[in-house]
């Protein structure tokens, strides 16, 4: 082998070196990437839409502004809040991170598992990370005083 005596041969394998430190580094991210996971999946999720008509008399909350109503749509529970004399916000209550269902803590929403918070309009601010809660079209008919969550 003509041009390798008395020095090192190239070195060819591609593998990157990994010092035990590095292994140990990247082994414990490793771990707790999938601990997220596992903890940030396989709930309930929130459908991209719903359909739905609700009439404001049955819901006495959403008589005021700032009023919550619990309603649902099949198996997605929703929460629609009064935001002015005729506008509303209706969001999932499925929480995004993994499945909770958030409650109404009287300016926003929390959700009882790891905590996460959310606005009224379902923007998530705070606690567990996670994104925010789906939101629905609700369109307020005055002369009918009816919903249409969509
Ligand atoms: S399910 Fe974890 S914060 Fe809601």
């Amino acid at each position: 082998m003509a041009g390798f005596e008395g020095t090192k041969p190239p070195v060819t394998d591609s593998t990157p070196c990994v010092s035990r430190r590095q292994f140990v580094l990247h082994g414990s991210l490793a771990t707790i990437a999938l601990v997220l996971a596992g903890c940030g999946g396989g709930g309930p999720t929130s459908p991209g839409s719903v359909s739905l008509t609700i009439n404001l008399s049955d819901y006495p909350a959403l008589a005021n502004v700032g009023g919550v109503a619990y309603v649902s749509s099949g198996n997605n529970p929703l929460a629609v809040v009064r935001t002015g004399s005729d506008t509303f916000d209706t969001v999932s209550r499925i929480c995004p991170h993994a499945g909770g269902t958030v409650n109404s803590n009287g300016s926003g929403f929390t959700c009882p598992l790891h905590g996460a918070r959310f606005t009224d309009s379902g923007t998530w601010i705070g606690g567990q990370p996670t994104s925010s809660l789906t939101s629905y079209t609700t369109q307020y008919d005055s002369g009918a005083g009816t919903l249409t969550i969509s």
